[in-house]
């Protein structure tokens, strides 16, 4: 089904199923602990063995030589893979570094060896006695001293720079100016289930249980890392637990899963220990920003300079941290820019809302500070800056752009008039009471997206596609989906996801996956409704599907007469054509906080966050609410807590752990509310959907920020705004030479 004019009404706006507040499908699977992981798959293949991954202990450098005599020698190793023994191997598309380094290392904990052996235990044990020499050359680590030599990108996105009107000008003539430069650390994705794989070979052809959010994608970096045709991988990943972007390409488990069965004859299993988690995969790169806003002493903005700076990997790519600020806001002169440095670190790449996430984290403060020098309310100062055209291209409006509703909803809802514009005012016993607020914004892509459904003779409707599940809802908004066109109750859908043996799907990546997946879906619906119809007879123009049945007029046939004779089974997927290039799809929102911050010791407390969501139809609000609560806690955790410490003479983060490397969790954040703005949105899908899952960490951590600067008076421009740094900044009432 090609969709390139905007919908009109259709089967999913009858809102029977869809739009329902309906339990996870896989709830009672999640919770009984039941639901079969990639590292739990006992049952797939017999005579499964370990692998234990070697990291290289340099983060740059040469192999000279290893010694894997003792490591062979150890109790039930089978064997052992290494650069020099896998063969030729290519590289995937979506890796920067090699997933299996050597005789070169790219960085800190690049597997350099897999040994299999009998047990896990042996395969570690084994590991440590991999002795290896290396040859260690110096490298860069440091993103500020790394700063001046960055360079515009070669890989990534085509618009590095952008320029509209003469913003140098306009801001040097604006009556009210700000510049300020803000940083924010190196993320990791840290999600509850570790990279792992099961990988067995039969003949020429590799079978891979894994943990991964794109299937389509990690079949083509697997044939393209192991030169193998593509036919000859199969990727399967029903349940994930928790990918955040890290899962969004293969990685160093899958690959040496398969290189280690391939080499002992046996199915192989490897997954990465916590440990090596957080140098071996990918993170969310750290940024300096600097922004520049000049506006009429009335507060109209008149320049916006948007440049930002991180570091990769040779041939990585750039956190597109000013991704946002060429479309939230209005103003006649503006500019971004995006310079790249190379750093000797791990693997930066996508991790939940790339780009806004960090961007935000440091627009949406510099819009308080600007507020605050208009000495405007905030949420008066983004009203009126707010803009329904693309303010590059006046021509091209916005699908839906219902910020202004988000940020007046949430204002009321949350008491914002109890505010004090005055900071450092408001006290409730040694507390320090502060209230912030910050605009969210994503934008909506929408990726071409397939499925098959089949109708069997007991009236049920199964769908298959090899669209994941990363614990965001899809199993179920796709019964939903498939339940209200085929005009049946949920229960009688069933739904497959994950495996390259189905239609190739969006995938789980950009918050595309709800809207794009489920569209593919109501493509397929719609074709098996007319092949129903047809079979039985009945016009499928008139045909109407309901309650378990076809008519027409005061015909009335059980659907699952259709399939009498045998199933009946068709394929179809969604292709999109240039919609999004004539309006600007996006998704918008608006997040407040309140926090407490301790007058003694500068504890920083939540006490309430509240997000306003604009997303087009939300599909079911019971698994929409939970990905914004979800992200709300991790935009907490990005405000409060989370930084990869580097150590910038070894060039390797330090924490690496969940014990080092905090989250938030629940009991960080007393009370969460969300509220979904009504909205369809008809340019995006027969959906008329948006996604939610990156928006709702969009804005958080500078609305965290904003709320702690009203309490205290103290202005944190560099992540994550901890304890130490408000000391050091003077809070008002502490003393520390005293
Ligand atoms: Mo997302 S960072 O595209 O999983």
């Amino acid at each position: 089904m090609k969709f390139d004019t905007p919908a009109t009404t259709n089967p999913i706006d009858q809102g029977k199923v869809i739009g329902k507040p309906h339990d996870r499908i896989d709830g009672p699977l999640k919770t009984t602990g039941s639901a079969p992981y990639a590292y739990e798959r006992h049952d797939v293949v017999p005579g499964q063995v370990y692998g234990f991954v070697v990291g290289a202990t340099i983060a740059k450098g040469q192999i000279r030589s290893m010694d894997l005599a003792a490591a062979k020698a150890a109790p039930g190793v089978l064997g052992i893979v290494t650069a020099a023994s896998a063969g030729k191997l290519g590289k995937g598309k979506f890796n920067t570094a090699h997933l299996l380094g050597g005789p070169e290392v790219q960085h800190y904990h690049q597997a350099i060896a897999l040994v299999v052996a009998e047990t896990f235990e042996q395969a570690r044990a084994a590991a440590q006695l991999v002795k290896v020499d290396y040859a260690r050359k110096p490298g860069a680590f440091d993103l500020a001293a790394a700063r001046d030599g960055a360079k515009m990108p070669e890989t990534g996105p085509s618009d590095a720079d952008t320029a509209v009107g003469d913003f140098a000008g306009a801001f040097a003539a604006a009556p009210v100016q700000l510049d300020a430069t803000y940083t924010t650390p190196d993320h990791a994705h840290a999600m509850m289930e570790p990279h792992a794989s099961i990988a067995t070979w039969e003949g020429d052809k590799v079978t891979i249980w894994t943990s991964n959010q794109m299937i389509a994608w990690g079949v083509g970096d697997v044939a393209a890392t192991l030169n193998v045709p593509k036919e000859n991988v199969r990727l399967v990943s029903p349940y994930i637990g928790g990918g955040f972007g890290g899962k969004l390409f293969v990685r160093t488990d899958a690959v040496l899963a398969a290189l280690g069965a391939k080499a002992v004859g046996r199915p192989v299993k490897v997954n990465l220990t916590r440990p090596q988690m957080f140098n071996n995969t990918t993170h969310r790169p750290a940024t300096i920003q600097r922004l520049r806003l000049g506006a009429t002493a009335d507060g109209k903005l008149t320049a916006i300079g948007h440049e930002s700076w991180s570091g990769d990997l040779e041939g990585g790519a750039p956190e597109t941290a000013v991704a946002q600020t060429q479309l939230l806001y209005a103003g006649a002169n503006r500019m971004t820019a995006m310079r790249l440095a190379v750093l000797d670190l791990p693997e930066g790449n996508a991790m939940r809302a790339p780009g806004e996430a960090p961007g935000l984290m440091a627009l949406e403060i510099a819009m308080d500070e600007m507020a605050e020098k208009l000495k405007l309310d905030p949420i008066q100062f983004r009203i009126l800056n707010d803009t329904q055209v693309d303010p590059a291209k006046p021509e091209r409006p916005f699908s839906q752009r219902k910020l202004i509703e988000c940020l007046q909803t949430g204002a009321k809802q949350f008491g914002w008039d109890k505010r004090s514009a005055t900071p450092a005012s408001r006290r409730e016993g040694r507390w320090m009471i502060g209230m912030g607020v910050a605009a969210a914004y994503r934008g909506n892509l929408n990726m071409k997206s397939g499925a098959r459904v089949t109708l069997d003779r007991d009236g049920v409707v199964t769908v298959e596609t090899d669209m994941t599940d990363i614990g965001t809802g899809t199993y179920t908004i796709i019964a939903q989906t498939a339940a209200e066109v085929m005009g049946l109750p949920l229960e009688q859908v069933k739904v497959s996801l994950g495996d390259s043996a189905f239609p190739v799907s969006a995938g789980s990546g950009g918050q595309w996956g709800a809207n794009s997946s489920t569209a593919g879906v109501y493509a397929a619906c719609m074709k098996l409704r007319e092949t129903i119809a047809t079979k039985l007879g009945l016009d499928p123009a008139k045909a109407e599907f309901a309650d378990g049945k076809v008519s027409v007029g005061r015909k009335h046939v059980a659907l699952a007469d259709a399939a009498a004779s045998g199933n009946l089974t068709v394929e179809d997927s969604i292709e999109f054509g240039d919609l999004a290039k004539k309006y600007q799809q996006s998704t918008f929102g608006a997040h407040f906080v309140e926090v407490a911050v301790d007058s003694a010791t500068a504890e920083i407390r939540i006490r309430r966050m509240l997000a306003v969501c604009a997303a087009g139809r939300i599909l079911n609000p019971k698994s929409a609410r939970s990905q914004v609560i979800g992200a709300m806690a991790m935009g907490a955790g990005a405000a409060l807590m989370e930084e990869l410490v580097v150590d910038k003479r070894l060039g390797f983060f330090v924490n690496h752990d969940l014990a080092g490397y905090e989250v938030a969790v629940h009991a960080d954040i007393p009370h969460q509310e969300v509220i979904f703005l009504e909205e369809t949105d008809p340019t995006t899908s027969p959906m008329k959907a948006k996604g939610v899952g990156e928006l709702g960490i969009c804005g958080v951590a500078a609305a965290i920020a904003n709320a702690t600067y009203n309490a205290t008076g103290i202005r944190i421009r560099d992540y994550p705004v901890t304890l130490d740094k408000l000391l050091r900044a003077g809070m008002p009432e502490i003393n520390l030479t005293a």
